[in-house]
């Protein structure tokens, strides 16, 4: 069961499904039928949603996409992810207000927020009266890593149960009011919101950089990347052009054809963007040493 507005041609190979996320042409999964490989095809196909039908999402669904999630791997067991299940109306109310400019947050029927969670390893040291010398950078990456984990789990589990999510980073773009408003105590942090709820299109696939840029064998090697950035940006350009209302900042750098992924990135980046989250984090109690 995956979203029904994703037509799968019963005909296609994984090879078909990796030729189009990429846009290029590959040898595997040339025989793998795609019914052979359900998991895969999903992950393959899978987009973010935005568009939601009024449809609530039954506590049944979301308890075993939850339970998905949470069978995630964590490290050393440390188990550092929490998930905050939005549902109190004010509260939901308050939560859409801190981005206004994405309408799907409040017609979501559901809205989680997974967040990094030290705080239970903090307790525990107390409850056992050990020492915990360890209020370095590296435990907070941990609990983020967790928390990221859980959240990609979260999301395969929920698309193969026929649902759809769209993650949410810009609650950190007020993350002091977000973390007031659910209450964070010291030591967990969001990492991202999650809409979640039944497909009301197909949204579209998302052209990925190529594995010539994103996968290394022994070495790191970026000896190639201007040029596969080029042909990536042009392959995508074509598959996925941007609307001239759509290009970021043409204020400020006018209106580009064709406007390119790498265009974007670097229009989206040139000014400064949650600098309060550093401050925010050493606030929740991270040394960060
Ligand atoms: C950590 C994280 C945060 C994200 N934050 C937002 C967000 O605030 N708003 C939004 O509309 N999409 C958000 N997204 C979705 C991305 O825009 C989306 O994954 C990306 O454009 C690729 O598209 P796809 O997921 O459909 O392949 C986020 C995704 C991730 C993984």
């Amino acid at each position: 069961m995956t979203n029904p507005f994703i037509a799968l041609d019963p005909a296609a190979t994984i090879a078909d499904l990796i030729e189009r996320r990429f846009g290029l042409p590959t040898q595997a999964g040339k025989d793998l039928p795609v019914a052979a490989a359900v998991t895969v095809a999903g992950m393959l196909t899978r987009r973010s949603l935005r568009r939601f039908t009024p449809q609530p999402v039954s506590a049944e669904m979301l308890e075993i996409a939850l339970a998905a999630a949470l069978s995630a791997p964590a490290k050393s067991d440390l188990q550092q992810a929490s998930i905050i299940i939005v549902r109190e109306p004010a509260l939901r109310a308050a939560i859409n207000d801190l981005v206004p400019s994405m309408p799907w947050i409040a017609n979501a029927p559901e809205f989680l927020v997974f967040c990094g969670d030290n705080r239970r390893l903090r307790r525990i040291a107390e409850l056992r009266g050990k020492p915990f010398p360890n209020d370095t950078l590296d435990m907070f990456m941990n609990s983020a890593v967790d928390a990221g984990i859980v959240m990609q789990a979260f999301t395969t589990a929920a698309e193969s149960l026929g649902l759809a999510v769209c993650p949410i980073s810009l609650i950190r773009n007020q993350v002091e009011r977000a973390s007031e408003l659910l209450r964070l105590p010291q030591g967990v942090f969001p990492v991202a919101g999650m809409c979640v709820g039944h497909p009301n299109d197909a949204g579209r696939l998302s052209m990925r950089l190529p594995p010539a840029v994103t996968v290394h064998v022994d070495h790191y090697d970026a000896s190639d990347f201007d040029a596969e950035l080029a042909a990536y940006d042009a392959r995508r350009a074509v598959r996925e052009p941007t609307a001239a209302n759509k290009q970021r900042n043409v204020d400020e750098f006018g209106s580009v054809e064709p406007y390119t992924w790498s265009e974007d990135k670097a229009r989206q980046y040139h000014v400064p963007e949650r600098h309060s989250f550093g401050p925010y984090v050493r606030g929740q109690g991270f040394a960060l040493k």
